[in-house]
């Protein structure tokens, strides 16, 4: 073995196991025969998941993979993703059901929304953006707060075949017009402000600058289409801005669907890359619906009779996509949708709307699953949540100490938890468990999902033996892969398919233990070489959350003269430690180092452990490890552009001056 994979070999010791409840395993949608069947007839079995979209015209072949990695999926097949999503919903009789019970972040503010009505509202904007000289294959990028009209505005480009690229709303303007330059957007959709803790801020002032800076490259957007949310002053471009309500408003609610070829481009999500130029991911319709569909009705076990689901997720990240319009969408859901911050105007506002819509499937990332655990147990427990019966974590491996609270604390022991993988890359789930038949692990993915082939190989692109570590790969075409990057075929092949002949490599570091369940680690290129010992960043991290007194950490690999690398930790501790800011932290240090050294070993010890308020994330929940390697080795602090909260990092560098080494 390597000294790579040798590396990702060790793992700490998990020894407890959660089985599915009786009752769940007996209702459950996916049993275990599904393994069988996929493994026994993978693309007849990928045929018979696409059954759950209505096609206009059938396939002739489920996979063209002649000309890889660039795959077609259900070759031939025609269908529209918003009459899938909406209209076959409301002709089946459908119409009066919830699609969306919408919160607002102000108390008053909420809104539920039916079938009939999304599909009216559809129709509306479909037509609108069709009088702004929107057609089939015009790219359309969507800068909006979380508000229903972002959704229709989705599925209204949907409908007419134009590419959708939804950018984040906390991104700036030089990210908004990076992407609109990149996909050559002629149309942007957005929003005057939206509110963040109970404060509006402003969005259309970014457009403008966005545009004015994608017009000096030679990019000129068309049109500016504004929903009316904030009611802030904005400025106006009578050539160029409409208001949404102006336009929309006054449109038929019908519109006779187009029907597009399987592969026809559904939206891009940038993503970003090691390099600074964001990659486009291009996920087209077919594939992507039914790998979407399969999934949330496979993963979530969800009825939709009776389930109230709701993903946290932004939609302005691949999971809202896939987990908040497409899939719970296409299956006839009833959803929640929150657009503000988890703790406005109290930290409890989740598990309030939890008990108020009675939320039976719950959807979110370890990096708010955390955070709650900061916050204290006694914040859920004022809340009923017994209509809870799933829990499922998403972004980053889960820690163990956070999948047992998030089990115990918000599904009162009952429910099961999936911890789900998958990428932007990967458009759907790829492995996790099925909470009918995986007797879970904290802290483990556990399997490849029925359909999916995923593999932990080594160096050499060889299978690694149970109980040994290596890269994740997947070894198979999967209807939601992605197809290329936009403009950009040479990088698609480079990025994801290079490394190994017919492979595609995610660029996780994972682990297979004993029973060959699958433990992932991480990005490969948050591996650290301590001591010629090759250290993965969540184990340890991991370890220091095991600790009762803290919260969240981040560990980096910073440059050290004499170890190569040395381990410097950031933590968040909990209210519950009772730790001053300013105060002391000396014995404390000593006591968390000592603790990952009992947890993993003498190696592992942090040369350093700076405690702070706060860590840089991403929206989806990442942290930039980048930034915190930059104070680590005493650096300036680079780009902080795609963080959700860009004065985090003061915050940390004051923190790390007042902080003991030793
Ligand atoms: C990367 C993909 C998938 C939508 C959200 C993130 C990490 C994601 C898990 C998990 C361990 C995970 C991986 C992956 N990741 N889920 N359950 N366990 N790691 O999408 O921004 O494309 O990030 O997130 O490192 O490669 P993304």
């Amino acid at each position: 073995m390597s000294e790579n994979t040798e590396a990702l070999a060790n793992l700490s010791h998990e020894d407890r196991r959660f089985p599915p409840p009786a009752e769940f395993a007996a209702n459950a949608n996916l049993t275990a025969a599904a393994y069988e069947e996929a493994a026994t007839d993978r693309l007849g079995f990928w045929a018979k998941q696409a059954d759950r979209l209505t096609w206009e015209t059938r396939w002739d072949e489920v996979l063209d993979w002649s000309n890889a990695p660039f795959a077609k999926w259900f070759v031939g097949g025609r269908l529209n993703a918003a009459y899938n999503a909406v209209d076959r919903h409301v002709e089946a009789g459908a119409g009066d059901k919830v699609a969306f019970h919408w919160v607002g972040e102000p108390a008053e503010d909420a809104r539920d929304i039916t079938y009939a009505q999304l599909k009216d509202e559809v129709c509306q904007a479909a037509n609108a953006l069709v009088e702004l000289g929107v057609r089939a294959g015009d790219r359309v990028a969507i800068y909006m707060p979380m508000i229903p009209e972002t959704v229709v505005a989705m599925l209204a480009c949907a409908r007419l075949g134009a590419p959708h690229t939804v950018v984040f709303g906390g991104f700036s303007a030089d990210a908004l017009a990076s992407r609109i330059e990149d996909c050559q957007a002629k149309v942007v959709i957005t929003a005057d402000g939206g509110y963040r803790r109970g404060a509006a801020s402003g969005l259309k002032p970014a457009v403008d600058e966005a545009r004015t800076k994608a017009r000096q490259n030679g990019i000129s957007v068309e049109k500016v289409l504004v929903v009316r949310r904030t009611g802030q002053e904005v400025a106006w471009d009578d050539a160029v801005d409409v208001w949404w309500d102006d336009l929309v408003g006054k449109q038929s609610t019908e519109h006779a669907c187009e029907f597009f070829d399987a592969e026809h481009p559904l939206y891009v999500m940038y993503t970003s890359g090691s390099t600074g130029k964001p990659k486009g991911i291009l996920h087209t319709t077919g594939g992507y619906l039914v790998g979407a569909a399969y999934t949330h009705w496979g993963v979530f076990d969800l009825k939709p009779e009776t389930d109230v689901y709701w993903c946290t997720a932004d939609v302005g990240w691949v999971t809202g996509h896939s987990y908040m319009v497409y899939g719970p969408l296409i299956n006839q859901t009833t959803s929640v949708i929150y657009e503000g911050v988890p703790d406005a105007p109290h930290k409890g506002r989740w598990w309030e709307i939890v008990e108020k819509y009675g939320v039976t499937i719950f959807y979110t990332a370890p990096t708010a699953i955390r955070t709650f655990m900061k916050w204290g147990d006694e914040i859920p427990a004022k809340h009923d949540m017994s209509s809870l019966r799933l829990l499922g974590s998403v972004g980053e491996p889960i820690n163990p100490e956070a999948y047992v609270w998030y089990r115990e604390t918000i599904g009162g022991g009952r429910t099961p938890v999936v911890d789900t993988w998958w990428q932007t890359e990967t458009g759907a789930i790829m492995i996790s468990p099925l909470p009918g038949v995986t007797e879970a692990k904290p802290g483990s993915a556990m399997r490849a999902i029925p359909g999916i082939v995923a593999d932990v190989v080594n160096d050499e692109g060889e299978s690694v033996p149970d109980g040994s570590g290596g890269y994740l790969v997947i070894r198979e075409p999967w209807p939601s892969m992605l197809r290329t990057l936009w403009g950009d075929d040479e990088r698609f092949k480079d990025t994801y398919w290079s490394r190994w002949e017919g492979m595609y490599f995610a660029g996780d570091g994972a682990k297979k233990d004993a029973d060959g369940d699958v433990w992932v680690l991480g990005r490969v290129d948050d591996v650290m070489n301590v001591s010629g010992h090759r250290l993965s960043t969540t184990e340890i991290e991991s370890a220091l959350v095991s600790h009762p007194k803290v919260a969240e950490a981040a560990v980096v690999g910073a440059t050290d003269e004499t170890t190569g690398q040395a381990v410097c930790a950031y933590v968040i501790l909990r209210e519950s430690a009772g730790f001053e800011a300013g105060s002391d932290s000396a014995d404390l240090v000593k006591e968390l180092r000592d603790h990952v050294a009992h947890e993993i070993g003498a190696i592992a010890k942090p040369r350093q452990i700076m405690i702070v308020p706060e860590l840089p994330k991403t929206r989806s929940g990442k942290i930039m490890r980048r930034l915190l390697r930059d104070v680590a080795e005493n650096r300036e602090v680079g780009d902080v552009t795609t963080l959700a909260d860009s004065t985090v990092m003061n915050l940390i560098a004051e923190g790390a001056k007042g902080s003991s080494e030793d």
